[in-house]
């Protein structure tokens, strides 16, 4: 028994090394050749064309991939989606390349980003106190004060929702689970895909028009309220 142990490790060990380089030729490739290097550099330190990767993990490469932000450098949060190019398996390799020369947030796990059980309610609330003011009741997007736009969150998926609150895209603020936790992302990942499901969410579809607009409403309605609180009180006076 305890002769075997070390071979044991050694075989595993070995086998791990290669697994590593390997993998790492492959992503060598799709990286530098798939244009990455071209504005993050060789080594992915950054160039005056793209920020350094290093350290911003696993998760912020899926999901600016899986979502077709990159590679490119006019993403438009505004526009639709652009096309991805890449297969799962070659975004995790990117993914894996980056989390080996710097760490960072990982992709989360199917478990963590499951609605399964999650608290939906839960979701909802914490998504009107964190999400609301930028993406819309219903998570129908709008347009920012400062001439950014928060897109819809139509086309996303559950690990796309999580690792945008792991990484904070661009004007979005970051997410950690020390201020939102695992269990309450998941709680809003199940908001998020619930209300985008049901045909009209709020019974209103002014959540697919923008915050402007319902602040427009609100106040008009302000306004048709006071009004008819005006006649009804006049047609009182008349009566007595
Ligand atoms: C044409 C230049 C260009 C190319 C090519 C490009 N990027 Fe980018 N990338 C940028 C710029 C500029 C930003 C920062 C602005 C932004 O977020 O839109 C960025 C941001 C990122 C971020 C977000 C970093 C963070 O702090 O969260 C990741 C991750 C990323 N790029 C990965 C990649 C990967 C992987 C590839 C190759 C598949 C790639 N990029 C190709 C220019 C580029
Ligand atoms: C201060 C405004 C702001 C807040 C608050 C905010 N976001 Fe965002 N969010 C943005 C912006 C801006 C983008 C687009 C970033 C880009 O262009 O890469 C974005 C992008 C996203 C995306 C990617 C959508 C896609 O498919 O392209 C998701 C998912 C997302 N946000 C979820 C959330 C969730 C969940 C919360 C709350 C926990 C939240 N956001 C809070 C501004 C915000």
């Amino acid at each position: 028994m305890s002769g075997k142990k070390p071979r044991r490790r050694r075989r595993q060990r070995a086998a791990g090394y290669a697994v590593l380089a390997s993998g790492l030729l492959v992503i060598g490739v799709a990286y530098a050749a798939d244009t990455c290097s071209s504005c993050h550099g060789m080594n992915a330190q950054g160039t005056s064309a793209g920020p350094s990767l290093v350290g911003v993990g696993a998760a912020a490469v899926d999901f600016q991939m899986s979502t077709g932000r990159m590679p490119g450098k006019d993403f438009d949060a505004e526009m639709p989606r652009k096309p991805v190019t890449f297969t799962t398996k070659q975004i995790h390799q990117v993914a894996d390349y980056i989390s080996f020369l710097g760490g960072g947030p990982a992709i989360p796990s199917p478990a963590m980003v499951s609605s399964a059980g999650a608290d939906i309610a839960l979701g909802q609330q914490l998504f009107i106190t964190n999400c609301a003011q930028c993406h819309n009741f219903a998570g129908a997007g709008g347009a920012l004060t400062y001439g950014k736009y928060a897109p819809a969150l139509t086309h996303s998926t559950p690990t796309e929702i999580y690792e945008a609150m792991l990484t904070g895209p661009e004007a979005m603020p970051v997410f950690s689970d020390t201020t939102v936790t695992p269990a309450q992302k998941r709680a809003i990942i199940a908001y998020v895909t619930k209300v985008r499901s049901e045909p009209n969410p709020g019974g209103f579809s002014l959540g697919r028009i923008g915050p402007v607009t319902e602040g427009l409403v609100a106040f008009l309605g302000g306004i048709a309220a006071l009004v008819f609180a005006a006649i009804w009180i006049t047609m009182k006076r008349r009566e007595t």
